[in-house]
């Protein structure tokens, strides 16, 4: 296998494909990466198809210009809307993110289970070509209207946070799912805030290890691993950055870019 010190590409609508970065930076430590937050456009739950096409063609033409050799889509709504279309115009590996539905609906003994996640998610072609293989499990969808937003101000332990993932969640738990499957990156962040609602006994699943380790066979089949000792990451983010240093403990360097 050869060598490629290139970069991993990583782009995401904001802050919340950082959940997915910190797993494929915790499995795969000597690969440099690059993540791009493209905040300004947060969110792209509501944008039309067109819309969300266009932006992730953007995002990946920046990186490609870093010279990355595979790019990871870290966002729900652009991976269902827009990675055929990716495929399709570049010549670089995309490693794309589904709702876990196969685990959850594996793994379920109530055969209910429930799907929080933006709209351009939950409406795609892809994610209802995903869900209708499912016949045999009810699948309750909800639309997490305004999470995003709130965790692009910073608003994740937020008195509004909690009052609005209530109101999600209730209605799931009043019928009895004993999954509770995370359908957009942003949204492992209120893992702790999604605990303190829902018993016990529902589990909570999200995407991100799996794309992880997607990540690493590609490297392996594909485009070859780093063979530095350690891989720096580099974050660039077209907003003020205040909230994705945040998140990240303040342990990186931001770079912000008028993009
Ligand atoms: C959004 O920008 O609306 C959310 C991103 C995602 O679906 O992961």
């Amino acid at each position: 296998m050869n060598s490629n010190n290139n970069p991993i590409g990583i782009f995401d609508s904001g802050i919340g494909g950082t959940s997915i970065w910190k797993e494929i930076h915790h499995l795969l430590p000597n690969e440099k990466t690059i993540y791009l937050a493209d905040s300004k456009n947060a969110p792209y739950g509501q944008k039309s198809k067109e819309e969300i096409i266009a932006l992730s063609m953007k995002n990946t033409e920046f990186l490609l210009n870093m010279k990355c050799k595979l790019i990871v889509v870290a966002c729900n709504t652009a991976t269902t809307n827009a990675i055929e279309e990716l495929r399709e115009k570049y010549d670089v590996p995309f490693i794309g993110i589904e709702p876990a539905i196969k685990p959850a609906v594996s793994h379920s003994k109530t055969q209910i289970i429930g799907i929080l996640a933006t709209q351009g998610t939950l409406n795609s072609a892809l994610f209802n070509k995903t869900t209708e293989k499912y016949q045999d499990t009810k699948i309750i969808e909800q639309i997490g209207h305004g999470l995003v937003q709130l965790i692009e101000q910073g608003g994740i332990n937020s008195p509004e946070m909690a009052k609005l993932l209530r109101s999600y969640l209730t209605p799931m738990i009043e019928a009895n799912i004993d999954y509770l499957v995370l359908g957009c990156s942003h949204y492992p962040y209120l893992i702790p805030q999604i605990k303190k609602i829902l018993p016990t006994h529902i589990q909570i699943i999200d995407s991100g290890e799996a794309v992880a380790k997607q990540t690493q066979k590609i490297l392996r089949e594909k485009t070859g691993f780093s063979s530095a000792e350690k891989g720096e990451p580099i974050f660039y983010t077209n907003t003020d950055s205040k909230v994705l240093a945040e998140i990240l403990e303040n342990k990186y360097t931001l770079e912000k870019i008028d993009f």
